[in-house]
């Protein structure tokens, strides 16, 4: 079987990014942001760093992304050199708790458990963004109440969005601009994380492994659309000190 085919490889394929987001939604993010010439941009569990590459291919900045999966740094290099942007933008195989270096501009979208929690996040990340500078920061909330069944598939330690809002407040965080998914991106969100092996699927039904991809692929539809869709959410909040 080749590598292309691989059930593993094919994961994120579909995914522009990994995380609820449409492009006129990280647009408006990246404006809202306002990095300046020469800013330097970091991207603490950057995956691939779609958004990273967006914000320095925009202007003359640079950036480092930081991730622990290999895979996704790999295709992070090979969009940066596709995009001539290998020589400003570097990507570490780090953890992101471990980075110690301010930068103008801090991204952290869907990684708050790399810091051991949106609160912990929260405190660390005050140290990483220089003065003047402007931190990203994309986490979960709960849009309405949780069932013990969504709360289960989620994990705990979730707030709604007003906790959320306040918890950064309390750390000292000003909220300079808030927007949440809405339903379009969270649906793309789902059905691009399952689409890429949906492909594998169709292409290999009688392979060994498709019984239980099968199986893994309808649970999480399943639980997407009858547990947490409209009820688990995601706000990006940007964020100064
Ligand atoms: C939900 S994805 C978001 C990726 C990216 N920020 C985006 O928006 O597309 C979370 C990322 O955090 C990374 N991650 C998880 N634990 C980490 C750690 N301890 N240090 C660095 N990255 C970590 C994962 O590998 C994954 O790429």
């Amino acid at each position: 079987m080749s590598t292309v085919d691989d059930v593993t490889s094919v994961r994120y394929e579909r995914m522009r990014w990994n995380t609820p987001l449409s492009q006129t939604h990280a647009d408006l993010l990246l404006q809202r942001l306002g990095i300046s010439a020469g800013a330097g941009v970091v991207d603490l569990g950057c995956g691939w760093g779609e958004l990273l590459l967006q914000a320095v291919g925009a202007g003359s900045t640079t950036g480092i992304g930081v991730d622990i999966d290999d895979a996704a740094l790999a295709r992070g290099r090979k969009l940066a050199a596709d995009r001539s942007l290998d020589k400003r933008v570097t990507f570490l195989n780090q953890e992101a708790s471990a980075w110690r270096e301010p930068a103008d501009r801090v991204l952290c979208i869907g990684a708050s458990h790399a810091f051991g929690g949106t609160a912990t996040a929260l405190e660390s990340l005050a140290g990483l963004v220089r003065p003047g500078g402007r931190l990203l920061f994309g986490d979960g909330f709960w849009e309405r109440p949780p069932s013990p069944e969504a709360t289960e598939i989620i994990g705990p330690g979730i707030m709604p969005l007003a906790g959320l809002v306040e918890q950064a407040r309390e750390l000292g965080w000003r909220v300079l601009h808030m927007s949440v998914a809405d339903q379009r991106e969270w649906d793309d969100f789902e059905s691009t994380w399952l689409a890429g092996r949906q492909a594998w699927l169709l292409r290999h039904p009688d392979d060994p492994r498709a019984t239980e991809l099968r199986d893994e692929l309808d649970i999480r539809l399943r639980e997407y659309v009858g547990v947490y869709r409209g009820v688990f959410g995601f706000a990006y909040l940007i964020l100064g000190r």
